[in-house]
């Protein structure tokens, strides 16, 4: 390691994610269900809006808290789906992706030491992020067995003179859990107690199945202590325009400004303005590529049962996290070997926190075929290893 680098970036993680892809590039016919990101392109007059700006000589930076009419438009947005009120002038900041609210609001919240209490199994960003802002991660486990839910308990015990906030993303990635009201007010009660700020991670808001999504600020009291975290990416297939925002009390997203000015100036033009296009018109997109989603739950979440792979129900995101206990495998040995010998891309589990391990991410946002065709491999897969039961076989002829 260069000894120019700081303790902190040495000490830094690469992802654990990252090396799936890098040794699935050199394979060929791989089929992956490791990639966290919609299969949908942009719809079309989403894109058309974008392009448009563009020929209309919107090429320049916009203001540095993102153009008016967008931060209005998600003012009305949140307004609308969870009564919340916030200004548009001083409360809404358009951020590079939630990636880029997510360390703003890190940045602000913490001296050098100050710990973050991360529930996990999580996104892999998340401790990287809190270490990256000169903070302590303190990870916060959950578990299958309580259907991956963050509880008072597990908070409390880890709350030190040095916590500052608590770093919650649900619907979660990688789990597909959705925090239930109970289990937000335990959170809640813990933040008021010692006083702590609440980061919510809500980025799969609007991709839940069967159920509400509840804004974390909706809570009683919890206005004033919560930064919530939104954007484009996933909800509107949105991935690369990198449009995300931050909805706070003025207190925390000013202090986000801040950098965001020195750092960013401002998220990309063109990207705000199909955004804005996104927000006021995109509503029926949602829904149909949410309901596809669904479909595609179903299906995965039901061959991985048939498989002997207990699957917990996902009701957000678009990821399936089954258990590979019975293999008695390392979950990545269990990756590895099933991109060898089968190309199959899957996560292992414990890329995303240690109370990750023993299970695999699928995502499905990926198409119906292959999906089928990723059951297909693993089947043949556990039968090979001695596994699975031939019965399975027939369900998953492509
Ligand atoms: C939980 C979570 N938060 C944030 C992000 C990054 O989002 P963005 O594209 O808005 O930076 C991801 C992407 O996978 C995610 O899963």
């Amino acid at each position: 390691m260069n000894r120019h680098l700081s303790k902190s970036i040495q000490s830094l993680r690469p992802s654990g994610i990252r090396r799936y892809f890098d040794i699935a590039a050199t394979m060929d016919d791989v089929v992956t269900l490791g990639i966290g990101e919609p299969d949908f392109v942009t719809p079309a007059h989403i894109v058309a809006a974008g392009v448009e700006s563009l020929h209309d000589g919107l090429t320049g930076y916009t203001s540095n808290a993102g153009i008016p009419e967008l931060r209005a438009a998600i003012s009305a947005q949140i307004a609308q789906r969870y009564g919340l009120r916030y200004s548009p002038e001083s409360e809404v900041l358009v951020t590079v992706g939630v990636s880029e609210a997510l360390f703003l609001a890190l940045k602000v919240l913490l001296d050098p030491g100050d710990e973050v209490l991360v529930v996990e199994p999580c996104f892999v960003a998340n401790p990287a992020l809190v270490q990256t802002a000169g903070g302590v991660p303190v990870m916060v486990p959950t578990s299958v067995e309580t259907d991956f839910q963050v509880t008072r308990a597990e908070l409390e015990a880890r709350v030190t003179p040095r916590t500052k906030a608590i770093l919650l993303s649900y619907p979660s990635n990688p789990t597909g859990a959705v925090l239930t009201r109970e289990h937000m007010l335990e959170v809640a009660q813990v933040a008021e107690e010692y006083d702590l700020v609440v980061i919510s991670d809500e980025i799969y808001e609007r991709l839940v199945y069967g159920i509400e999504h509840i804004n974390f600020a909706t809570l009683p009291s919890m206005f004033e202590r919560a930064i919530v975290l939104s954007g484009m990416s996933k909800s509107y297939a949105m991935t690369g325009w990198r449009v995300g925002y931050v909805t706070a009390p003025a207190a925390f997203t000013e202090a986000m400004y801040k950098i965001h000015q020195y750092l960013i100036m401002s998220a990309p033009t063109m990207g705000q303005v199909a955004s804005l296009r996104a927000i006021c018109h995109g509503e029926d997109d949602v829904e149909s590529m949410r309901r596809e989603y669904d479909r595609r739950r179903s299906l995965i979440v039901d061959g991985f049962n048939r498989l002997g792979l207990t699957c917990f129900e996902p009701r957000g995101a678009f990821y399936a996290f089954p258990s590979i206990e019975i293999t008695g495998m390392h979950d990545e040995a269990f990756c590895e070997a099933l991109l060898q010998e089968e190309r199959l891309a899957l996560i292992p589990g414990s890329a995303f926190g240690d109370s990750g391990r023993g299970f695999v991410r699928a995502s499905y946002a990926t198409s119906e075929a292959n999906i089928l065709e990723a059951l297909d491999r693993l089947e043949r897969f556990l039968l090979k290893h001695g596994i699975a039961k031939r019965a399975a076989a027939p369900e998953f002829a492509a």
